[in-house]
């Protein structure tokens, strides 16, 4: 802490939000310490810590106007579901936790909700559901918060169809490190006034400012769904269905890429059984239609395209309780894996180049002989490399591993994060991938939108 003495600190965060929405003890905020990233790759939360918990933005104002003015760091925080460390609190500061600020109304007249940043995603995808419409994007646990989903940019599974969280937020209440309240945006389907603000603080992971509400755009519910499993006898042949289902005119919510091990580990993990044991690839594919008809119509196309590629019997899941309990088996992959692993990578490519992108992880697996566990989100380049702990091997071959990957992703005209960001752990990544010109004006605006630099210090770019 710079200007002020913690106890100062305290007392005035104190007089903001109240006694019992202020924690000094570190034991009552060990969870506010790190998220799901990796252990092996994990910064240390620092020492000297203040977790403030306010309930309105006229709270985290005045909490950063006082943060801003004694030169404090502040790390704002939601479900802390990440896998980059971008919430973690590196340096002594101020953790801001918005979970008390979970207010959330549903506006049927222009399909959109306006949420505030502490809703959970399930909380968001409950109330959409009661109300009769839909949040087409699953972005991850739905521990996670409306405040982190946007801060974060994130993505899922859903995404070939709908796209990711920048896709569906049409404006945000944000509040400025200076402690200013800015509304960006607005319940509009156009707005081009002036440069779009509100696509900078998407993304920005903590670093420009602090998002407090959001108005997210919504569609009328799809009843009709179904999720289709089809196994392939090799990676080559799965990923160029891919292509031929892209473009075969059924835009499907999800195509995902799925190896046995993997997923049967997962199932496993979860208790379950994976329906589909055949095949080397598997891609698990979620449509959806208006009508039983035209559903039937898709499926029948998406099994026509893979059968011609020499697919197996694709297997349905035709009920919304199986259909949650697949996707749920393929969301655990990562938990499954953890305890054996060093770090999750999200290189993305476009979508034709994610078989070159596969090819050469097998080869750098070979080369260093790991094992690098591959699947993902097929349908959007998007692929999850795991670097994995290796018994009795020197750990220098996880950064020499990584580092080709990103190479090769940048090669393929990709970048090195799609979807999980930079937060702590990919900085030195960013700058290295990144023209400089490019960097300048990422600091640039850094800098104007927080020149003492108190907002999530260190992350994304530094
Ligand atoms: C997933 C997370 C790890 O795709 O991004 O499961
Ligand atoms: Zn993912």
């Amino acid at each position: 802490m710079t200007n002020v003495s913690k106890d100062a600190l305290v007392q005035e965060l104190v007089s903001i939000v109240g006694k019992e929405w202020v924690v000094t003890e570190r034991e009552y905020m060990l969870s506010y310490l790190q998220d799901e990233t990796p252990e092996p790759v994990r910064p240390k939360a620092a020492n000297n810590l203040i977790l403030v918990k306010p309930s309105s933005t006229g709270e985290v104002s005045k909490i950063l106007r006082a943060a801003n003015q004694a030169r404090v760091p502040v790390f704002p925080v939601g479900g802390r579901t990440g896998l980059v460390s971008a919430c973690v609190p590196t340096i002594p500061g101020i953790i801001l936790s918005l979970e008390r600020m979970k207010k959330l109304e549903v506006d049927r007249e222009n399909l959109m909700v306006v949420a505030e940043a502490g809703v959970t995603l399930g909380d968001l995808l409950r109330a959409c559901d009661e109300a009769g419409l839909f949040f087409p994007p699953h972005p991850g646990d739905e521990g996670a918060q409306v405040g982190g989903l946007i801060a974060t940019n994130a993505g899922g599974v859903r995404a070939v169809k709908y796209g990711v969280m920048r896709n569906y937020v049409k404006g945000v209440e944000v509040v400025l490190a200076s402690g200013k309240v800015l509304n960006l945006g607005g319940k509009l389907i156009k707005d081009n006034a002036g440069y779009s603000l509100l696509h900078l603080v998407i993304g920005s992971e903590g670093t420009l400012c602090v998002i407090t509400k959001a108005i997210i755009k919504l569609h009328p519910k799809s009843e009709h769904s179904v999720t289709i499993i089809v196994p392939f006898s090799g990676r080559h042949e799965a990923l160029q269905a891919v292509q031929k289902i892209l473009l075969s005119g059924v835009v499907p919510l999800a195509i995902e890429y799925v190896e046995p091990d993997e997923v049967n580990l997962s199932a496993a993990h979860l208790n379950e059984k994976w329906p589909v044991q055949v095949g080397g690839a598997q891609l698990f594919i979620i449509l959806n239609a208006e009508s039983e008809e035209e559903l039937l119509v898709s499926c029948e196309k998406v099994s026509g395209v893979c059968s011609e590629i020499g697919a197996g019997e694709p297997v349905l899941a035709e009920t919304r309780e199986e259909q949650d309990r697949v996707l749920r088996i393929r969301s655990n992959i990562y938990t499954a894996l953890k305890p054996q692993l060093i770090d999750i990578l999200d290189v993305t490519v476009p979508p034709s180049k994610l078989g070159d992108l596969m090819d050469a992880v097998e080869e750098i697996a070979e080369k260093y002989g790991v094992h690098l566990p591959v699947y993902g989100h097929a349908g959007d380049g998007n692929l999850h490399v795991h670097v994995m702990k290796e018994e009795g091997k020197a750990p220098d071959y996880v950064a020499k591993v990584k580092s080709e990957i990103y190479e090769t992703g940048i090669r393929l005209g990709g970048v090195i994060t799609g979807e999980h960001g930079v937060g702590a752990i990919r900085t030195q990544e960013l700058t290295k991938a990144t023209d400089e010109a490019e960097l300048n004006l990422m600091q640039g605006i850094k800098k104007l939108f927080d020149p003492n630099n108190i907002l999530n210090p260190g992350k994304v770019i530094t």
